[in-house]
């Protein structure tokens, strides 16, 4: 079973109803901080999980001193996420403490998913209730209700394929900007990452669950909605049905409303030429991709399992920017893969160069237990590596520098959505490209799309006045 049905849905409503009534006594509402450590799916995940909580009767609060439920997101891509995660929870004893043990505390999301973490979390965290994977996280009523009901630990971790649980409650945050999860899992097994091993097999969510959240979210006034899926381009492949993500983006730009469209991530090896057509055709799709290569070589590339060579990857940009010249490109890239050589990390620099990203996201390689790259000779020194970063990301901040100067003097279209800390620039946008903007003009603009000129720039942003 894939899709969850209607009552299986239901049943979590009537274990929240439940919870409610277990805190009717309180006199004020009871509080839940959700704390999230991943990537945009997280986040999407742990707005449906604050969703589950209001139905519940919580409040939200960021503050763990006064909640009585905190949910811990996690996120298992590289150990740095993983090590503040346990930092973090490991400080929640003293929390929980203050409060006289009246506080449940919840771990879910990629990195609990993994056995030998949740084993870890089991014996060394004692104060924590409740461990759930990403794949019960749909059951989150239920298994809250079972802790609060029996004062119990309860660890949950179905090693599984993966659902869809459509009808689960939303609680989005305010604002301009919206993410739609629009499939869940991972083929692509790419040897150096965790995601297909807790995040389960590529799973579409039907077009027409899409499209009425999509409705949902611009009349909730979201201008800009970011399509979610590890490798959208995968889309609809499962579902047997005729058509494909390009025709899923189609359909989405045809809604009525003012807003911008984007996606991510897609996978190079995936990347049709009808999806760049269908991009440069349809005028609310935002002119930008995100496209990782993560390595110039193709020994490493395909070591990497990633399924394409650089000279492939090379024409699907040449080929993006044919059909639409000011793309905005930006990219992922992992450093010391396992065996990488100074030689082929200079593959990557010349890659970079080539093809002159906007933006790069420079990860340095971690092993991650349970993934073939994990048992592959490292071969070379952090010290090493760590020079290798620090030259990449060098050459990326000189053409970050060079391509935002070559913004200023021209007028773009920019979402307002905040306040900025500097006074002279006090409020922030984004461009349809992604880049943000700091610029003159008062608060009435927040939530609009406004033109704005390009006055000065440095490697991370951009400052202008509305037009
Ligand atoms: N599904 C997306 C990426 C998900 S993870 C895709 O395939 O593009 C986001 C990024 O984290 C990846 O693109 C990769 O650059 C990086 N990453 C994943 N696993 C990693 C690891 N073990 N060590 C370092 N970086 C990693
Ligand atoms: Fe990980 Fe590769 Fe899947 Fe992206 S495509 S989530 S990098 S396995
Ligand atoms: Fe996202 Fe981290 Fe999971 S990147 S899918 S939260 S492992």
């Amino acid at each position: 079973m894939i899709r969850t049905t209607t009552e299986q849905i239901n049943r979590q409503y009537e274990f929240a109803a439940k919870i409610k009534k277990l805190y009717s006594h309180h006199t004020s509402a009871p509080l839940a901080m959700v704390d999230t450590y991943g990537c945009q799916q997280n986040e999407a995940d742990s707005q449906r999980i604050r969703g589950w909580l209001t139905e519940m009767g919580f409040e939200q609060t960021d503050d763990e001193a006064l909640a009585d439920v905190i949910v811990i997101n996690t996120c298992a891509v590289r150990e740095n996420a993983e090590n503040r995660v346990f930092g973090n929870v490991g400080a929640l004893v003293h929390t929980k403490r203050r409060k006289g043990g009246e506080q449940t505390i919840c771990i879910t999301g990629c990195m609990v998913q993994q056995s030998h973490i949740a084993e870890r979390i089991k014996k060394s965290f004692r104060h924590v209730d409740l461990v759930f994977g990403t794949h019960a996280q749909w059951r989150f009523p239920e298994l809250l209700y079972n802790v609060l009901s029996e004062k119990k630990r309860v660890i949950d971790i179905e090693d599984c394929d993966g659902y869809i649980a459509e009808g689960q409650p939303v609680l989005r945050e305010k604002g301009v900007k919206g993410w739609l999860s629009i499939m869940y899992g991972c083929n692509n097994f790419c040897t150096y990452c965790i995601v297909p091993y807790v995040r389960g097999r590529e799973r579409s969510r039907l077009p027409e669950d899409v499209i009425a959240e999509a409705k949902e979210l611009i009349a909730a006034g979201v201008k800009d909605i970011t399509l979610l899926g590890q490798n959208v381009n995968s889309y609809g492949k499962d579902l047997g049905l005729d058509m494909d993500f390009a025709d899923l983006v189609a359909m989405i730009n045809d809604l009525e409303g003012d807003f911008v469209l984007r996606f991510m991530t897609s996978h190079p090896k995936d990347a049709s030429k009808k999806l760049f057509d269908t991009m440069a055709r349809c005028d609310k799709v935002a002119k930008v991709f995100h496209l990782p290569f993560q390595s110039g070589n193709d020994r490493v590339l395909k070591a990497m399992n990633r399924r394409y060579t650089s000279a492939g990857y090379l024409e699907l940009v040449d080929y993006a920017r044919s059909v639409m010249p000011d793309i905005v490109l930006t990219s992922d890239v992992i450093v010391g893969f396992p065996g990488e050589t100074d030689e082929e990390f200079e593959d990557t620099l010349k890659l970079v160069e080539r093809v002159g990203f906007d933006a790069l996201f420079t990860f340095i390689y971690s092993a991650r237990v349970g993934t073939p790259a994990a048992k592959m000779e490292q071969g070379t020194t952090k010290e090493e590596i760590q020079k290798r970063f620090d030259r990449l990301v060098q050459l990326q901040n000189d053409i970050s520098a060079k391509r935002h100067e070559s913004y200023v003097g021209k007028t773009y279209r920019v979402l307002a959505d905040g306040h900025s800390d500097d006074i002279r620039f006090p409020l922030t946008g984004r461009t349809d490209g992604n880049r943000l903007v700091r610029f003159v003009g008062d608060d009435s603009v927040i939530g609009n799309f406004v033109n704005v000129k390009i006055t000065g720039h440095n490697t991370w942003s951009l400052t202008g006045e509305i037009v």
